[in-house]
């Protein structure tokens, strides 16, 4: 992590509606790469300042904005009227005029590294200015302001001109305006108020302070980005789209690059916490999210799912399964269709079949629970078998009890155990019991209803009713 600056504060634009998504939902809560563009931006922005000195502009929807980053410890300020990125740093003047410098961010402007704005800032101090404006050359500058330098290689910018107000021969410029600046306050809050709506959208564009500012004798430059993708706004949902795909595939790249085999990489979601070992492949179609670490020679097949869970090396997760805050140690076997709720831990070489849930359940080192079967609150011992259809009746319509079952303990098909009910060692369960009480270690227990057998009597139903339809 860089220094923070002294004497630096940060402003996030985040106040907007964001029309052109035509989304209810405001445009900076609308997630990418895992995470609300706003939420990048604020991460980035983290890097370079304490959260005490980030202000956050809310506007649209402020109390879901405020909600939805309040645990990053930023501050707020309120833009009640939308009228322009302008007016959004006007309504922030009272919370940034004991700064010396002032960086501007856009909340959609979500792919920005922490260390451009480093470099950026450095360039900014360097350079004396009252205003730095973070430039790109992207391959389509369309609807971004553009950038009309005083001379062809000068550093210093006349003015930023927007895709509306464009004019005959602007058309051609090609580096346009990443909404970030860095800004010296003291002019900035001495010559904010000069922002007039004389344009076709009737706001008060912040992008005029660079006219503004250079009028009044002060100096602005840009400074080119690096990468233009980096600088890429999300204005639209298919933008947007791409911004995610593009951060996808980043995260992607690097699991390839630390041997991680990933078959047609563009149709796996990866998330930036997700870390896994060499060796270990994963098919199409296999989302890992969150903080998901995965061990090396493991394999995760088709339609996955998997969130914040751990899983060690060769472990085989088949087709269709959801994992989440789980863990699932070296040598299991897990699905297809299996639904491992929180809280469960699968030991060693455990095996969980399909259509098997689990919920804060520990299967010991080899237990198997193949079929169809729901284990919640419980504890399994090392080697025990679980049938097919069994059931730990954990809740009792007011509270949720353990079972707790040990080490080689045999239970067969279709049981139910009523918790609190305790299994103990090599015990074995008769099919289709109904535990509520202990058992002891070594011993068989089951449960059966009597079977009647009436012999013939199927054969002369039937007959009796071929005699009445007659
Ligand atoms: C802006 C710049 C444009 C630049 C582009 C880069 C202006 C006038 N234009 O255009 O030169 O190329 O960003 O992405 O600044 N916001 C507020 N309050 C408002 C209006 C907007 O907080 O009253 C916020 C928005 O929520 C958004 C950010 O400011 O996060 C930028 O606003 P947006 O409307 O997206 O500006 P652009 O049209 O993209
Ligand atoms: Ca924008």
């Amino acid at each position: 992590m860089s220094e923070s600056k002294q004497g630096l504060a940060v402003v996030i634009m985040a106040a907007g509606k964001g029309t052109r998504l035509k989304s209810k939902r405001p445009k900076v809560l609308h997630t990418i790469g895992g995470k609300p563009l706003v939420a990048h931006v604020i991460a980035a922005a983290g890097r370079v300042a304490e959260p005490s000195n980030i202000y956050v502009v809310v506007g649209h929807q402020a109390e879901l904005v405020k909600a939805a980053v309040a645990a990053t410890g930023v501050q707020f300020v309120e833009q009640t009227e939308q009228l322009g990125t302008g007016h959004a740093i006007q309504c922030a003047r009272a919370a940034i005029e004991n700064y010396d410098d002032v960086l501007v961010l856009s909340g959609d402007v979500p792919l920005l590294r922490w260390q451009t704005l480093d470099t950026m800032l450095g360039f900014h101090l360097a350079q004396k200015a009252a205003m730095t404006v973070l430039t790109a050359v992207p391959p389509n500058p369309f609807g971004y302001g553009r950038i009309v330098r005083k001379g062809e290689k000068s550093a210093e910018i006349e003015a930023i001109v927007e895709q509306k107000s464009l004019v005959a021969g602007q058309v051609k410029i090609d580096e346009i305006n990443s909404g970030i600046y860095a800004f010296r306050v003291k002019p900035l809050l001495k010559h904010l108020d000069q922002l007039r709506a004389e344009n076709t959208q009737r706001e008060l564009y912040l992008t005029d302070m660079a006219a503004i500012l250079g009028a009044a004798g002060e100096r602005v430059v840009g400074v080119v980005a690096e990468d233009a993708e980096e600088v890429l706004g999300a204005n639209t949902i298919r933008e947007m789209m791409e911004l995610d795909a593009k951060m996808n595939m980043a995260n992607v790249t690097r699991l390839m690059a630390n041997g991680v085999t990933i078959f047609r990489p563009e149709t796996c979601v990866i998330e930036p916490g997700v870390e896994v070992g060499p060796d270990t492949v994963i098919e199409p179609f296999v989302q890992l999210r969150g903080k998901t670490k995965i061990g090396s020679d493991s394999t995760i097949r088709s339609y996955t799912v998997i969130e914040d869970c751990t899983l060690g090396s060769d472990v085989l997760v088949r087709q269709s399964c959801v994992l989440t805050e789980s863990t699932i140690d070296d040598g299991a076997r897990i699905g297809p269709f299996a639904h491992l709720r929180p809280g469960s831990e699968i030991g060693p070489d455990a095996h969980v079949g399909n259509f098997v849930e689990t919920k804060k359940t520990r299967l010991g080192r080899g237990a198997k629970a193949n079929h169809l079967t729901y284990l919640g609150d419980a504890e399994i011992g090392e080697r025990t078998n679980i049938g097919a259809g069994v059931i730990t009746c954990n809740y009792d319509g007011a509270k949720k009890h353990l079972t707790r079952i040990g080490k080689d303990v045999f239970v067969g098909s279709d049981c139910t155990l009523v918790a609190p009910v305790s299994i103990e060692d090599g015990a074995l369960i008769g099919a289709g019991s109904c535990i509520t009480k202990n058992v002891p270690a070594g011993s068989l227990a089951f449960t059966r209803p009597q079977q009647v057998v009436k012999p013939g009597w199927a054969d002369s139903l039937k007959a009796a009713r071929k005699n009445r339809a007659k």
